[in-house]
């Protein structure tokens, strides 16, 4: 088969790579010259883990192009995996969804091929773009939603062993065809209506953020009351009705999806008359967890930060991505400057010179922590469980740590004189 791919962000790439892993032929295209440019000449224009191999060994059936006649010639599926960004009212911004729809030559229709949605849309989506394309004379081509679930940093084992694969259509025999696609993959199908799948999506994402902010409630409470969220998490999560998954508490959720998504079905709750008072109430909490328990932390040991200087390790919104958008350090970083502090940073992937100001950005875990007050454990990179914390605590002026994501071993810390804080662990 041969695949168009609209969108060369982590999505696409990873769809249109595992396509051509499964023996298709994808052709993926993308308005941004450097991107592009960068993809032809066997370059990585973002860091997603395993995805540069990935391309290297499908390079001969892979095709890069800023060009849609290109793109979609000869292709029967046509995936938009373009980014549908929040706008200023909390509404899913789908200029990029319909540049794509409205580049469709109309002498597309020639052997029914089919938009396959990838890009997470508002429900309804679906058939507005379904009208837009038959009044263009497009009645011919065939529109399927089949939402990705594709988590950064994992995205290609998710692609290869998903949970389920969500296939809504207009069109029975438009589903069995994208259905078809993922012959080789083992997970169940499930066949719905495009409204439906849009809606997985959207409440799916909303779920996973329930679930989080939940425990992180939970963890502020167990500070108050003597008790350990990691053991409490351990303990729900052994009830099979409720399961062990997205119940680590931290500083909240972040990345590109979870804040976007939740809020673009808040308001279209909202702007088909409902209020969706969970919704509003999960992502109040995640605002107040990025902004208060470290904060609040470093100030009970510190007194005022003013002056303090402080080493935030981390700065990706969650390990194996260098992804920074809605990243919890954005929030803790600007609170630290805010508050008068000085902050030196290190990430393993992500470039904090391009998003912090005012941050100093350091080649490595331990020169970020030279002279500092106090260390925040930001993202949960395997790096920072082995670093030399004896060296580390060397370096530093003041010998205090918060573990945002409750990555480290309290014990050891404190063995090496460490004044060690978690998030939702007793403190001693
Ligand atoms: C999320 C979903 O997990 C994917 O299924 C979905 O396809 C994707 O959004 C999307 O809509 O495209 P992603 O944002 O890449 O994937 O990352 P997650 O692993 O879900 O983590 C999101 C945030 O939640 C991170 O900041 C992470 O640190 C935080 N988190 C996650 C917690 O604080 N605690 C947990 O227990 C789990």
């Amino acid at each position: 088969m041969r695949i168009a791919v609209f969108g060369a962000g982590y999505v696409g790439l990873v769809t249109g790579a595992c396509f051509a892993e499964l023996g298709h032929d994808v052709v993926v295209r993308d308005v941004l010259e450097d991107r592009i440019s960068t993809l032809q000449d066997a370059g990585m224009p973002i860091f997603e883990t395993g995805l540069e191999e990935l391309l290297e060994r499908n390079r001969e059936r892979m095709l890069f192009t800023l060009d849609v006649r290109e793109a979609i010639e000869g292709a029967e599926f046509l995936f938009v995996a373009v980014g549908t960004p929040p706008t200023y009212s909390g509404d899913a911004d789908l200029s990029a969804v319909w540049t794509v729809i409205d580049e469709l030559p109309r002498d597309l229709d020639g052997d029914r091929p089919i938009i396959v949605m990838k890009s997470t849309v508002p429900v309804g989506t679906g058939a507005l773009v379904r009208a837009a394309l038959d009044a263009r004379g497009l009645a011919g081509v065939g529109y399927v939603s089949n939402p990705e679930f594709l988590a950064e940093g994992s995205a290609i084992a998710d692609f290869q062993h998903p949970d389920r694969i969500v296939v809504g259509a207009f069109e029975e025999s438009d589903g069995d065809r994208v259905a078809s696609l993922y012959a080789g993959i083992d997970a169940p199908v499930l066949r719905t209506s495009v409204p439906s799948a849009e809606m997985v999506k959207l409440a799916s994402n909303a779920f996973l953020t329930t679930r989080v902010s939940f425990i992180n409630e939970i963890a502020n409470v167990c500070e108050l009351v003597g008790a350990d969220v990691s053991d409490v998490a351990r303990g729900i999560g052994l009830d099979h009705r409720l399961g062990p998954h997205f119940l680590r508490a931290g500083i909240g959720w972040g990345g590109s999806c979870f804040g976007k998504d939740v809020s673009a079905l808040k308001q279209l709750a909202g702007n088909s008359g409902y209020h969706f008072q969970l919704l509003a109430a999960v992502i109040e909490v995640n605002e107040l967890q990025k902004r208060r328990p470290v904060i609040a932390k470093l100030e009970r040991h510190l007194g005022t930060l003013r002056g303090r200087r402080i080493a935030l390790l981390g700065l990706a919104f969650k390990p194996g991505t260098d992804d920074m958008r809605d990243a919890p350090s954005l929030v803790i970083a600007a609170r630290l400057l805010a508050e008068g502090a000085e902050v030196s940073a290190w990430d393993p992937v992500a470039d904090g010179r391009i998003h912090l100001h005012g941050v100093e950005t350091a080649g490595s875990a331990l020169e970020a922590l030279d002279g500092v007050d106090a260390a925040v454990l930001v993202t949960e990179w395997p790096e920072l469980r082995e670093l030399d914390w004896a060296e580390a605590g060397a370096r530093m002026r003041r010998r205090l740590i918060v573990d945002g994501r409750n990555m480290l071993d309290p014990v050891e810390l404190r063995a090496l004189g460490f004044e060690y804080e978690g998030i939702g662990r007793a403190t001693e």
